[in-house]
C-alpha cells in the first residue's frame, strides 16, 4: 500500500495505475467496520487487476459547527492499518493546506436535494461535500466511488452532481453497517455517554416500527411522531427532524407506491447522530 500526502505524490502513485478500474472510497478517518465494508466492496468491485484509492481527509469546508468539526475523532494511524488490511493500494492523506487554496473562491451548490433534511439544519454543509468529491474525483480520476446509503442524502446529492456535471464516474451506494444492537456505525459514536450510547439503537428500532405501521396504512404523520416522541423520551435527546420523503427526490412523498424514505436526525447531548431506512406502500 502507498500513502500520499501530496496532490503530487498522489499523482505520481496513480499513474502507472490509468486505464485500470479505479475504485474511490472517500472517508473523514476515524475509521470503523462500516469504512471497513466500504473499502472491502470498493476491492471486491475493483478485482485483482483494478486499484483501491481511500481518502482520508477531514474536510473543515463541511463542517457548518466549529464544535463538531474540532471534536471529530483523528485516528491517522489506525486508519492507515484498516486501509491496508481492506486491501487499499493508494492512501490519499492530505493537509486542508494541501487540499485547498487559501484564497479558494469556487463554491458549488446544489440547489434542490439540498435544501431539505440534513440541508435545512446544517447550511452550506453539502456545498462544503461536493466541494471536496470534486475535487477528489478531479484529483483520483476514478471510474467508480463507493458511498454509504447512511448519508442517504449526501449520496443523492453526489449522484445529481455527476449527472449535471457529466463527471465520468459510476457511483455505487452501499448498504448501512451496523452494531448488533442496531445501532449504524459512525465516526461520532465514540463521543456518546454511556448512557446515550446505551440508548442510541431506539433510533433504529423506532425506525423499524414506524415502517412496519407506515407499510400497514397508518399515515406519514403519525408514522413521523411517533418515531419523534419515542426518542424525545430518552432524557438529553433532542430531535432534529424526522421527515418521510420520497427516496429520489427527498422532497413531499407524492407518489406514494415508490420507495419512500424515513430519515431521521437527533442530538443526542451534543452529538449527532442520523439514520433511515426505505420504506414502500403497494
Ligand atoms: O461521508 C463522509 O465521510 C464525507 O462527507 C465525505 C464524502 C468523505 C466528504 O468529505
Amino acid at each position: 500500500m502507498q500513502t500520499a500526502y501530496s496532490k503530487e505524490e498522489l499523482r505520481v502513485a496513480l499513474a502507472p495505475l490509468r486505464g485500470r478500474r479505479i475504485v474511490l472510497v472517500p472517508t473523514m478517518g476515524a475509521l470503523h467496520e462500516g469504512h471497513a465494508s466500504l473499502l472491502s466492496q470498493a476491492r471486491e468491485l475493483a478485482g485483482a487487476e483494478g486499484c483501491v484509492v481511500a481518502s482520508v481527509f477531514l474536510n473543515p469546508v463541511q463542517f457548518d459547527n466549529a464544535g463538531d468539526l474540532a471534536s471529530y475523532p483523528q485516528t491517522p494511524l489506525q486508519d492507515l492499518e484498516t486501509c491496508d488490511k481492506c486491501g487499499v493500494d493508494v492512501v490519499f492523506m492530505p493537509s486542508p493546506d494541501t487540499m485547498y487554496c487559501s484564497d479558494r473562491s469556487i463554491v458549488l451548490e446544489e440547489t434542490h436535494l439540498s435544501t431539505v433534511i440534513c440541508g435545512a439544519s446544517r447550511p452550506g454543509h453539502f456545498a462544503g461535500v461536493c466541494l471536496v468529491v470534486n475535487k477528489l474525483f478531479n484529483l483520483v480520476q476514478p471510474t467508480d466511488a463507493i458511498f454509504g446509503k447512511k448519508d442517504y442524502q449526501q449520496l443523492a446529492i453526489i449522484r445529481r452532481m455527476v449527472r449535471d456535471l457529466d463527471i465520468p464516474v459510476r457511483i455505487h451506494g452501499a448498504e448501512i453497517v451496523r452494531g448488533d444492537d442496531g445501532l449504524a456505525l459512525s465516526s461520532r459514536n465514540v463521543r456518546l455517554t454511556p448512557e446515550h450510547r446505551a440508548a442510541a439503537p431506539a433510533i433504529r428500532a423506532s425506525l423499524l416500527a414506524a415502517r412496519a405501521a407506515y407499510e400497514s396504512g397508518t399515515a406519514a404523520e403519525i408514522v413521523c411522531e411517533a418515531v419523534k416522541q419515542k426518542l424525545e423520551s430518552i432524557t438529553g435527546v433532542r430531535v432534529d427532524y424526522v421527515e418521510l420523503v420520497d427516496a429520489t427526490t427527498l422532497h413531499d412523498v407524492s407518489t406514494p407506491h415508490r420507495l419512500s424514505l424515513l430519515a431521521v436526525a437527533a442530538w443526542f447531548g451534543n452529538v449527532r447522530l442520523i439514520d433511515n431506512i426505505e420504506l414502500s406502500r403497494s
